[in-house]
């Protein structure tokens, strides 16, 4: 990755009176700036297809950004933010208004010094993306070169489907150059994300320990509490497949199951996340009905009120089949992971809100007698429970080890005792709290890292495997089931473990 100096640029944010940008990306902006990392010769200019003045807009995202940001809004910081914050009006599937962006934008770069360097951010719906990019090339805002340079910034998701995907990349990087894509993924910003890495790598107490020597078996959860609130046009086209496994889900599998890459850099990473990917067992119609659980969740209560069930929500079929939670068996078919099952589970209207990972280690030899297996160890009576390191992402930012210890007291007991890691508690309560991962991620953009973004081979990857699950979904070889509001899931979730003589760690 690379050392941190902001190149001079202009970021043109698409969808600039979007959600997106007014929960993330603004707050995001203006925190860079309060911690300085955005120096004069950088510009914003946010795209509307309102009319509005830059002192309303900026207005409005003040108000966002007193609502969302970390830092409190210092007048001054403010002040000088609104100096390099911009809005212009232009209708974006409409090429007409273009070369007026076009003469709005070499201005700036006049007034500024950014140079003609412009990072383009889609913070639009999807199905804008394929005629803004049209647009740019026609309009020779796109023209591909070193310098000045531009690049694109595509949200979430990329492409509905491997075929969607795939039309969508051709569309870019016939304009656009690979290495000035940028695909977010933004659980990659994510700080435990980007930890995962430093942990795996730089510690001796864990490296040697990394595959199925001593590791029994990983699990992945991301499990929230809320429904799918009003996205359910979204949500019809995605399912949580497409919306948690393709992406987020895949990409935290790959990282912690890559090898050590040649070089801390974005292509070396990418290349072992891909081998990763490369890695992973088909799901056969056999392996499909055994390892792969489907469900969606039903009407009920959640703390004494009641909620509808997915088919009820706004803009759902009432037949829907779509899936809100997924709970895989995952293989990676190489030498460091024979035998050590990946567990992944995502879902809506789960019981707790929470994303983490644990790794579960073999029991020590010593826990059973050493003389007949069927006997407990004749020195300590009780059974001690496996060592599990744990690396929590959301919502508290956290790390720990489980392991044994010998309980105080006369007695020869062994209990399990943590030793934690809390991001916020030891580093960032004087920074106010951890950096949100578009902070990152744009900083990122700015200089032209894309270690955190994901390359195409990635994503045509990842996709290649949801399509399977897809169809044999479709073909009626996956099982399917409804649950309860505030359960962790269709009880074949559990199953799936316990076939297996395991248990999700729900810590
Ligand atoms: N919101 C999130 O938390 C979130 C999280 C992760 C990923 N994403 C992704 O981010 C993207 C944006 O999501 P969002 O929730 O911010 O969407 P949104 O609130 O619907 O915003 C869409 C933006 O596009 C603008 N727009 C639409 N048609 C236009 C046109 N013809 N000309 C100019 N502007 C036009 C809208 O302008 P008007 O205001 O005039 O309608 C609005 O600013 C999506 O790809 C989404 O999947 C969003």
């Amino acid at each position: 990755m690379t050392n941190v100096s902001i190149a001079p640029c202009i970021l043109v944010i698409f969808g600039g009176t979007g959600d997106l940008t007014h929960r993330k990306l603004i707050p995001a902006l203006y925190n860079l700036k309060h911690q300085n990392w955005l120096p004069s010769r950088f510009a914003i200019v946010a795209v509307g297809r309102r009319d509005k003045t830059d002192e309303e807009y900026r207005n409005e995202t003040r108000n966002s950004v007193k609502k969302h940001s970390r830092f409190e809004i210092d007048d001054n910081i403010w002040n000088n933010f609104c100096r390099q914050l911009f809005y212009k009006k232009l209708d974006f599937l409409n090429i007409d208004g273009y070369d007026e962006l076009n003469a709005f934008l070499s201005g700036i770069d006049n007034e500024f010094g950014t140079e003609g360097n412009r990072a383009y951010y889609l913070a639009t719906a999807p199905e804008n993306f394929e005629t803004i990019i049209k647009n740019l090339h026609i309009s020779k805002m796109a023209v591909n070169t070193e310098k000045p340079w531009q690049r694109i910034v595509i949200e979430k998701p990329f492409g509905s489907s491997l075929s969607s995907a795939r039309r969508l990349n051709k569309i870019i990087s016939g304009v656009f150059s690979e290495r000035n894509i940028y695909r977010i993924d933004h659980y990659l910003g994510k700080e435990m994300v980007q930890s995962i890495m430093g942990v795996r790598f730089f510690n001796t107490l864990f490296e040697p320990l990394w595959s199925n020597k001593y590791i029994d078996n990983i699990q992945i959860s991301s499990c929230e509490t809320i429904g799918i609130e009003n996205r359910g046009e979204y949500y019809e086209k995605t399912g949580a497949l497409g919306d948690m496994v393709q992406n987020h889900m895949l990409q935290i599998l790959a990282l912690l199951a890559m090898e050590p890459p040649n070089a801390f850099n974005a292509e070396a990473i990418r290349d072992e996340k891909v081998k990763v990917l490369s890695s992973i067992k088909e799901f056969t119609s056999y392996t499909t009905a055994c390892d792969v659980v489907l469900g969606q969740y039903s009407e009920g209560e959640v703390e004494g009120r009641k909620v509808p069930g997915y088919r009820q929500e706004n803009k759902v079929s009432p037949d829907s089949e779509t899936e809100t939670f997924t709970a895989l068996k995952i293989e990676v078919d190489n030498p460091r992971w024979k035998g050590v099952p990946f567990y992944i589970r995502t879902g809506k209207r789960l019981a707790a809100k929470r994303t983490d990972i644990v790794i579960e280690l073999k029991p020590s030899l010593y826990i059973s007698n050493p003389v007949d297996s069927n006997i407990p160890n004749p020195v300590f009576s009780s059974a001690p429970g496996p060592n599990l390191l744990v690396i929590r992402i959301q919502p508290r930012e956290e790390l720990f080890i489980q392991f044994n210890t010998k309980r105080p007291g006369i007695l020869e007991k062994i209990c399990p005792v943590r030793m934690t890691y809390c991001q916020k508690c030891e580093i960032c309560q004087a920074e106010n709290n951890s950096p949100d991962a578009y902070e990152k991620l744009i900083i990122d953009v700015i200089n032209g890292d894309s270690t955190l973004f994901t390359r195409w081979d990635e994503v045509e990857k990842s996709w290649a495997f949801i399509e399977k699950i897809k169809a044999l979904k479709e073909a009626g070889k996956c099982c399917f089931s409804f649950y309860k509001p505030g359960t962790w899931g269709p009880e074949e979730s559990e199953h799936l473990l316990e076939r297996d003589g395991r248990h999700w760690w729900n810590l």
